[in-house]
């Protein structure tokens, strides 16, 4: 398998959200992109975003002006799967969130790509060892799921199957490392990863709140970003409730408060499908949240607060 080091050529298979921000990630770190979508329209909107993402990274100054016209000829558009897959060293799969889909893709990206190029999906919360069960070679893939949008937050969960060989995994967390980003790496795989498991405990509970007329959209996503949210840029949960037990530390806190926890839990929603019902009420409650600002000035701005952000926490 090549090793991480000799990476250089990165194919990017699936162009939407995600696709487009990794081919943008993968390009601000100097290296070559090939895009390829199923969908022309897809394809071509996914290439100029990347481009987009590339002059922004410049706004945010974590890419010189300078560099920026050649960093934007490493990314390119093939027309078919053959192409990208050619002489890629890496090959990040962003298509659709299913079974089906991921088996197909890495069915085909076994056979055309080289027996050294490494196969990764982007996959939100599927199980790597059920995709690599339709490869002949399984051991060189593996799960990076990012958080969006990849080319600005640091995080990278990498998820190895029952197949894939475990030096491997070792290697991209380097690989990722070297470029800037966060990986953590799974001892075993759960639907869901790490992060996306913590993020449905608590929408579930935000819709719960909301849907049993507790507080607004607006309330519960308040009460989100301008408390814990403040404090989970800089630790996670386990580590400020250790600093919440104060002197007597995480044992204290758990002994203490978490006692009372004990009574929130056994209140809370525990449903597995969000009903029509709640859907409208949700999406009727964030329309007014969002009030006269439209979907990409509010995109923007939390690209350019991230930035800011992440220049404050990780200097
Ligand atoms: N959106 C997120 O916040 C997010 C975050 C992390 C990971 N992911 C994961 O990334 C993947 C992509 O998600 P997205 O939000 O970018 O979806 P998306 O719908 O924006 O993009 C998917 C793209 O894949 C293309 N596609 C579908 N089948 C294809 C095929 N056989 N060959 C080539 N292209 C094909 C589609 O035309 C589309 O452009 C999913 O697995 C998702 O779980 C999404």
């Amino acid at each position: 398998m090549i090793e991480s080091k000799k990476i250089k050529n990165i194919g990017i298979l699936g162009t939407g959200t995600i696709g487009a921000s990794w081919a943008t990630f993968f390009a601000s770190k100097g290296l070559k992109v090939k895009m390829y979508d199923i969908d022309k329209v897809f394809l071509d909107r996914g290439v100029q975003k990347a481009k987009e993402n590339l002059d922004a990274l410049v706004g945010y100054e974590l890419v010189e002006e300078s560099m920026v016209d050649n960093l934007k000829k490493n990314v390119r558009s093939v027309e078919n799967i053959a192409q990208m897959a050619e002489d890629a060293d890496y090959i990040q799969e962003s298509t659709e969130e299913n079974y089906e889909a991921k088996k197909k893709v890495f069915a085909e990206l076994d056979t055309l790509a080289s027996p050294k190029t490494i196969l990764v999906s982007s996959s939100s919360g599927l199980l790597m060892s059920e995709i690599q069960k339709a490869t002949k070679n399984p051991k060189r893939c593996l799960i990076a799921h990012p958080f969006n949008p990849p080319h600005l937050i640091p995080l990278v969960e990498l998820v190895p199957g029952k197949q894939t060989d475990l030096q491997i995994v070792n290697d991209m967390k380097l690989f990722f490392e070297r470029l800037g980003k966060i990986p953590v790496v799974l001892k075993k795989e759960t639907p869901g990863h790490i992060a996306n498991r913590l993020a449905a405990a608590l929408w579930r509970e935000a819709i719960d709140l909301v849907v049993k007329e507790v507080a607004s959209v607006e309330d519960v996503d308040k009460a989100l970003y301008a408390g814990p949210g403040i404090r989970w840029a800089l630790m996670g949960q386990h580590l400020i409730y250790h600093l919440g037990g104060g002197e007597g530390g995480y044992g204290y806190f758990i002994d203490h408060i978490g006692k009372a926890f004990g009574t929130y839990w056994k209140e809370m929603a525990t449903w597995h499908e969000i009903s029509d019902e709640s859907k409208k009420i949700l999406v009727e409650g964030v329309e007014k949240s969002m009030g006269n600002r439209s979907f990409g000035e509010v995109a923007r701005w939390r690209d350019e607060k991230i930035v800011d952000l992440l220049k404050v926490v990780y200097d």
